[in-house]
């Protein structure tokens, strides 16, 4: 590698293929998939419709939403060796357990390593319809409540909610869960979704490539952030509290969950839809405690340094408010991106190079290799 070869950490700003799944204008603030503004998806559209969008690339007519719905309905439910598995694993991290349900997922999937389009397709409604499942079935069983039986009835997030919690969502819940689905379904280059990319460019299947998106997923600076951003307003309690207690975080050189991005420079539009979303969800349950930290904390982090919020910090408080358990709101970010994931992988099947760049090598060079019985003890050469 010559000395003038450019480094681009963590790839930032690196343009590493090409993809009409989504986009996202760090600048003016914009999210788009395959066309569409994701303001007017959130306000118009649905989580199964955003699927198609993203899967074929359009918009489908009402004959193929309501033939996807049904597919993604029926497809719902999990072989019971993946429930015999989830209960045998430990309750500590549903992000564990959903990597290793999906790995299971492929290992008894027959067509796993089959990676023509077609099974592709099938795969992604599949993988799709059981996130939801595993993520809502992997809590029941771990709190030793009965798993709840998907509803063919209810629509991806209702349904999510009905087997999560055994009783069915009213109107709001159902309607913000949904509008939470449709913004996390895809962001581009993001970590998990290049991770997924990167294993599937060697032709690995897709059950594996998602197992690698989950697991890329779960970190703190990534998806795991929403559920950092709710533990940080639990410490906080009020929002009194709230300038102080960032102004603390800072000068310890913490970082404040739930801020910041790689791309976006201004609000994340994902976030200003949410933070709607976490208000009216608080005023219409009377406990806007969380949506008011919320807020001061934002004012907070603004007003000491140039960061806007993300997408996971108002999902904290609207998925508290919706009764969702702090650790899961991780994997319910996955049952959302499992849409986006799956969308990128077709793409990168469809038109597959290996994703394998340089490091600049920083060891050392031509040492000789002394044989072991010649090699002096490591604390005489400390
Ligand atoms: N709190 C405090 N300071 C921050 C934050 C934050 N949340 N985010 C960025 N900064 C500061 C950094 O300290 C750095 O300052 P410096 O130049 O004075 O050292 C500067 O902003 C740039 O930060 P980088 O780490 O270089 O930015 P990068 O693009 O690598 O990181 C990231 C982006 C990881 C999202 C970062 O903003 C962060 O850690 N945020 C908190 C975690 C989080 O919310 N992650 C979720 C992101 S959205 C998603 O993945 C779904």
């Amino acid at each position: 590698m010559s000395e003038t070869t450019q480094i681009a950490r963590g790839l930032e700003g690196i343009v590493a293929g090409r993809s009409s799944v989504s986009t996202v204008d760090g600048v003016q603030g914009r999210l788009v998939y395959q066309g569409y503004d994701i303001r007017e998806l959130a306000e118009l559209s649905s989580f199964e419709e955003v699927c198609f969008l993203l899967w074929h690339k359009r918009l489908p007519d009402s004959g193929e939403l309501e033939e996807l719905k049904e597919s993604l309905a029926a497809a719902r439910s999990v072989p019971p060796a993946i429930l015999e598995l989830l209960e045998m694993l430990p309750p500590r991290s549903g992000m564990a357990a959903l990597q290793t349900a999906v790995a299971a997922l492929g290992l008894l999937d027959p067509e796993a390593d089959d990676v023509s389009p077609p099974s592709n397709a099938r795969k992604a409604v599949k993988l799709t319809a059981q996130v939801a499942t595993i993520v809502a079935a992997f809590h029941r069983l771990r709190r030793g409540l009965p798993v709840v039986e998907p509803d063919p009835l209810l629509g991806h997030a209702a349904n999510f909610l009905w087997m999560l919690f055994g009783e069915k969502p009213e109107k709001a819940a159902a309607r913000a869960m949904d509008v939470a689905l449709v913004l996390h379904a895809d962001h581009e280059y993001n970590a998990s979704t290049f991770s997924a990319r990167v294993t599937a460019s060697t032709l690995s299947d897709m059950y594996s490539a998602i197992a690698a998106a989950v697991g890329t997923l779960k970190g703190p600076l990534h998806g795991g952030a929403n559920e950092q951003v709710m533990k940080m307003l639990e410490e906080i309690g009020s929002p009194e509290r709230a300038e102080e207690v960032i102004q603390a975080k800072l000068a310890s050189k913490q970082r404040i969950p739930g801020f910041g991005h790689r791309v976006y420079k201004t609000w994340d539009p994902r976030a200003l839809i949410l933070k709607r979303y976490s208000e009216e969800l608080g005023r219409a349950r009377g406990q806007t405690l969380w949506y008011d930290i919320s807020l001061a904390v934002e004012q907070a982090v603004r007003k000491e340094k140039d960061l806007y919020p993300n997408v996971d910090f108002y999902s904290a408080s609207v998925y508290y408010t919706l009764g969702i358990p702090v650790d899961l709101f991780t994997p319910v970010f996955a049952v959302s991106r499992i849409a986006g994931w799956t969308a990128h992988l077709l793409e990168q099947y469809e038109d597959n190079r290996l994703i394998r760049p340089r490091a600049e090598y920083t060891g050392p060079m031509d040492l000789r290799y002394v044989p072991i019985e010649d090699r002096p003890p490591r604390q005489a050469t400390a």
